[in-house]
């Protein structure tokens, strides 16, 4: 094992399961590329301020280069024995050049490396994210136009409730998945700052250009507080809520496309390509992507969850419960990197049921809102109205009719404002169609939420 780069104030080495115990460098190893940027934006900043001779800070950025090539093509590998991925990089960067690899850690403290090294991770991988769940919109948004007039129930405590139509559920989604999007952005705003200069947490008293290395590393700003600088995890935090709550978001919608695609709904059906068969029983065909990712929703939970924990209790500024932070943001990043293809790809390729959403619309007793809506246009108090239709609804249930189905004299029998134009009004095509106030679900008011949806998300 390399003697440990902190090693001089102590007499005896650290006992085995310790070196074990705190070691990072299993998971925190996957954020070499972003150590090795840092380094060498921090590198070059020493050699302007003359902390560093040109020659180091060239050998030193030679060397950082090499090994992040090496560690890409696997010929370097994390088995020095190395505590975390910076102590890994500057003992392999000594190694291999020297003193000059020994001057690099000059003004920096891993604490503030550290924070810089997560928000660069946090940064590069959000992106992807975030194009993924532009992706996702623009697969509801197709599919809401393909479905502008297919009709089924609106639910509310899961019975059917009023028509709707899938397209206008569908564009549900799409403005949650428009929400996380602006939360992520605000997220990655809020973090484009940088933390270096911090030092362990006090500062430094070398005259660090810290804006130099700002603007080498792509960040708008710098932090202003030494001990906020290497303390704060909020960013985790904030990346971790808005991911969890996407996660969240597509649990929901997870769940009912379970509901859609039992036998009891069969509103839609899965492409086999995204369903699994039974090992057992040869008929089955299971919506397991959907199940997978509302499970999943869980541990992106429990990654926030552990996240806040971590920080409530901690006085400032570094302390070493800190390093928990990496593995929830990882398996965050990592959760929604897997769900997010698969579940777009089956949205993308669910069949749609015209005709059982309809029917399922069409039974139920969806139009009786707009049953009572007509006796109010009629000059009926809203209340009577309710309860007049009530009254038919109870009339329907023991005669195994639906409310289009009653003769106008049963109608008028309960109330005598009706007139033969109510059978237009309740039909279910009709009650979609008068719903086209903004953010309705009427054909015309959809078509403009995706239109303005598309300039939003410039798709
Ligand atoms: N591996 C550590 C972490 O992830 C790096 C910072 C260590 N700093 C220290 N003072 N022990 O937090």
């Amino acid at each position: 094992m390399a003697d440990k780069l902190w090693a001089g104030r102590f007499e005896k080495s650290t006992d085995t399961t310790v070196n074990d115990f705190h070691a990072s460098l299993p998971f925190d190893c996957r954020m070499f590329e972003q150590d090795i940027r840092g380094s060498i934006a921090h590198a070059r900043m020493l050699a302007s301020i003359g902390v560093l001779t040109p020659e180091d800070a060239r050998a030193i950025e030679v060397g950082l280069t090499a090994i992040a090539e090496d560690i890409r093509d696997g010929r370097l590998t994390f088995d020095n024995g190395a505590e975390d991925i910076h102590m890994f990089i500057e003992s392999e960067l000594t190694r291999r050049i020297g003193d000059a690899g020994k001057r690099l850690h000059t003004g920096r403290s891993r604490n503030d490396q550290v924070a810089l090294d997560l928000r660069l991770y946090v940064r590069d991988h959000a992106a992807g994210i975030r194009s993924g769940m532009v992706e996702l919109c623009a697969v509801l948004l197709d599919r809401a136009e393909e479905h502008l007039d297919t009709v089924m129930p609106g639910y509310t405590h899961l019975q059917r409730a009023q028509p709707i139509t899938f397209a206008h559920h569908l564009m549900a989604y799409v403005e949650m998945v428009r929400r996380d999007i602006g939360r992520l952005d605000d997220t990655l705003r809020r973090m484009d700052v940088l933390p270096l200069g911090s030092g362990a947490l006090a500062g430094t008293p070398y005259p660090l250009d810290r804006r130099m290395v700002a603007r080498e590393l792509g960040f708008a700003e710098i932090t202003h507080n030494s001990l906020d600088g290497v303390a704060d995890r909020d960013y985790a935090v904030e990346l971790a809520s808005c991911l969890a709550l996407f996660m969240v978001h597509l649990s929901r919608f997870s769940e009912e496309i379970v509901l859609w695609s039992s036998q009891e709904f069969r509103f839609v059906e899965l492409d086999d390509a995204f369903s699994t068969g039974s090992s057992i029983m040869p008929q089955k065909k299971n919506p397991d992507v959907a199940e997978l990712t509302r499970g999943k929703s869980g541990r992106a939970i429990g990654g926030l969850v552990t996240l806040l924990t971590m920080l409530k209790g901690l006085p400032l500024a570094y302390n070493k419960d800190l390093q928990e932070d990496k593995e929830a943001v990882f398996d965050l990043l990592d959760t929604v990197s897997m769900c997010l293809p698969a579940f777009t790809g089956m949205v993308r390729t669910l069949r749609v049921r015209e005709d059982k959403m309809r029917a399922a619309a069409m039974s139920g007793f969806t139009n009786a809102t707009d049953l009572a809506d007509y006796l109010v246009g009629r000059g009926l108090p809203f209340r009577d109205a309710h309860e007049v239709c009530g009254r038919l609804v109870r009339h329907c249930e023991l005669t195994g009719q639906s409310l289009e189905e009653l003769s106008l004299e049963t109608l008028r029998e309960a109330c005598d404002l009706f007139e033969n134009d109510v059978y237009n009004v309740i039909q279910v095509d009709a009650c979609v169609r008068r719903r086209s106030l903004p953010g309705g679900p009427a054909p015309e008011a959809v078509r403009e939420s995706i239109r303005q949806a598309r300039e939003a998300l410039g798709i």
